[in-house]
């Protein structure tokens, strides 16, 4: 597995990652067992950065990372949450420094840690960016040693334009085949920054691993059926906002670039890891099998230039419409 540096961390992660919404709650039902299993199966392929959140399952994922790290050891392997969203309703008066040092505290007992590696502000409002005094609070948490340093989770290529006006360590933003503006002017501020990107969303919630049709059918607790229509969030965080049935179209057209011996999921990923502005990609995944197979994508030799033109054909002509000037 090769690493990349985390921007001024100075840290060196994995170029992929492992996304642990999933393994917290919202996708359906997925037993201790198989998300334990999940995490081993990415660790063991070489895995050292691992992304969840606060609400994920209500601190399920979080505690559950911290179980499968006590039983092997934490190592290098940098563990990023999110603060945020647990404010109801969200709205932008209730980001304070008081409430983010309590979410703070309660993600470092569900963690077991002294110091958290990363938090990200969990796709705040957009006020939220015009308020330096939440960033500076966070500041404080790092002088106080409850955080090595911070970051945003973003829904907005402008959101994450606006915070590389503080002293972020990373940005994390949709972007995969699916979703490719944050490829244009973010991805080049970002470099010039020295800020890590955190490429989230890689397989447009499982559509771009090719397994889904028509018919699919998806439980009452997973959001690919309560949030097709942003009925609960951002639209955008489901199937990356893309119209279920002109992805289905877009990932037939997809098939016919994908190399022998891989699958398209792992043609996704290693699409994601083409650009040099990505520090890390964070599939989600809800068992061995899948974290394994998304891990060995780094395996998989750079994509050609007929690769590349393709996949951005695809994207022209049938995903841009939907998605590139609404995030
Ligand atoms: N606001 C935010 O900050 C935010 C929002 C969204 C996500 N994230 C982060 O980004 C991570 C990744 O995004 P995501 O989990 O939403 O979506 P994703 O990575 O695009 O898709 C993950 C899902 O695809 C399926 N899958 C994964 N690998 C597979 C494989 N090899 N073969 C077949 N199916 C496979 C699994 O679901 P099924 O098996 O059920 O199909 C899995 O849960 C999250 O886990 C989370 O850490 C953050």
């Amino acid at each position: 597995m090769r690493k990349r540096l985390f921007g001024r961390t100075g840290w060196q992660v994995s170029e992929i990652g492992f996304g642990s919404w999933a393994i917290g709650g919202e996708w359906g039902s997925v037993s201790d067992q198989d998300a334990e299993a999940a995490l081993h199966g990415a660790l063991d392929r070489g895995v050292s950065f691992i992304d969840t959140a606060d609400i994920y399952g209500n601190g399920r994922s979080e505690r559950l990372i911290a179980r499968v790290l006590k039983a092997r050891g934490k190592g290098d392997v940098i563990v990023a949450t999110k603060a945020g969203r647990k404010i109801q309703p969200h709205v932008s008066s209730g980001y304070t420094p008081a409430v983010l040092e309590s979410f703070i505290e309660e993600s470092l007992r569900n963690l077991e840690l002294h110091a958290l590696d990363l938090v990200q502000l969990h796709c705040p409002p957009f006020e939220v960016y015009y308020r330096p005094e939440i960033f500076e609070a966070l500041d404080r948490q790092v002088a106080a040693g409850k955080l090595k340093s911070y970051g945003v989770s973003v829904e907005k290529v402008e959101q994450a334009i606006k915070a590389l006006d503080y002293p972020i360590a990373s940005i994390q933003i949709v972007f995969n085949m699916f979703r490719q503006r944050p490829a244009g002017l973010l991805f080049d501020l970002a470099k010039k920054r020295n800020v890590a990107v955190i490429a989230r969303v890689p397989l447009a919630s499982g559509l771009l691993t090719g397994k889904l049709h028509a018919n699919s059918q998806f439980g009452a607790d997973d959001h690919r059926q309560f949030n097709r229509h942003g009925e609960a969030f951002d639209v955008g965080e489901t199937f990356a906002g893309v119209p279920f049935e002109v992805g289905l179209q877009a990932v037939e057209a997809l098939r016919r670039i994908v190399p022998p011996h891989a699958g398209l999921a792992q043609l996704a990923l290693r699409w994601i890891l083409m650009f040099d502005a990505v520090t890390t990609v964070i599939p989600g995944a809800k068992n061995r099998d899948q974290a394994s197979q998304n891990a060995a994508a780094a395996e998989l030799p750079p994509l050609t230039d007929e690769q590349m033109a393709a996949v951005r054909q695809v994207y022209d002509t049938y995903i841009r419409r939907h998605v590139h000037d609404r995030w």
